[in-house]
């Protein structure tokens, strides 16, 4: 088997004055060892939600999910979240605080795709639902959609089971294109985004959902058409 090298960790926020070097190399593999696990997890939902929008698309004659993004959190992530949270440098308080080491981004077409997705992956016997927030329902102050789900999966290796959480944002289209621009004005300009802005991003998100609305709208006029016309 060949052995993959431990890559060099950019980051350690501090940790390089408080442990020593040996300390800090068994914390790098055992994080690695602990990626491999997530890994595994986010393969697995990947793999359903694959099987459902072929399924879908089998059924309705079209794909729910546009395109699907998966990631690990870096090791630096996760040092600086535990670190930023005052907790233990450790797997186990990682494993036990961070619910979104493994994350998967799941884009759809329409509004009601986001659901009828996320009814399916729940209703799965081996998945269990840990935390739903719809900010779809109930959008945040400055407009970001999207429902997320914390779910967990079971991973089966030759000697353990391990139950992995998995963090799965579902979006549309729209509410990516929002939520990815959001984030980049958000990150690559100022710290404090002044308020005339923040308000004018609210209002593009507004707009952006209405247009969701509409499309739905017009796809299900269009569907009815399709199936009068079938009679
Ligand atoms: P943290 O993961 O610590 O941020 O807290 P949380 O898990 O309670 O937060 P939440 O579930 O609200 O958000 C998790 C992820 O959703 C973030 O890491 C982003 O990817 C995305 N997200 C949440 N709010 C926003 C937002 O306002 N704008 C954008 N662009 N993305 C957001
Ligand atoms: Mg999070």
């Amino acid at each position: 088997m060949i052995m993959k090298k431990v890559a060099p960790i950019k980051s350690l926020h501090g940790l390089d004055t408080l442990l020593s070097s040996e300390e800090i190399e068994s914390i790098k593999v055992s994080f690695f060892e602990m990626q491999h696990l997530f890994q595994s997890a986010t393969r697995e939902i990947s793999t359903k939600l694959e099987i459902l929008d072929d399924e879908f698309k089998f059924i309705h004659r079209r794909n729910p999910i546009h395109n699907m993004q998966s990631r690990i959190k870096s090791i630096e992530s996760i040092f600086e979240k535990l670190n930023r949270k005052g907790l233990e440098i450790s797997i186990e308080a990682a494993k036990e605080n961070l619910t979104d080491i493994a994350g998967i981004r799941v884009v759809c077409y329409y509004i009601d795709d986001i659901y009828k997705i996320a009814e399916m992956l729940k209703s799965q016997d081996d998945i269990l639902l840990i935390r739903e927030t719809d900010y779809i329902k109930a959008p945040k102050p400055n407009g970001y959609r999207s429902l997320h789900l914390v779910l967990k999966v079971p991973v089966f290796f030759s000697d353990r089971k391990e139950i992995v959480p998995v963090e799965i944002q579902i979006r549309t289209l729209a509410m990516d294109f929002w939520a990815s621009l959001e984030h980049q004005l958000r990150y690559k300009t100022l710290e404090e985004v002044p308020l005339s802005v923040s308000k004018e991003l609210q209002e593009c998100a507004e707009k952006i959902a209405y247009t969701d609305l509409k499309m739905q709208e017009i796809y299900k006029t269009l569907m009815k058409y399709d199936c009068d016309s079938d009679l």
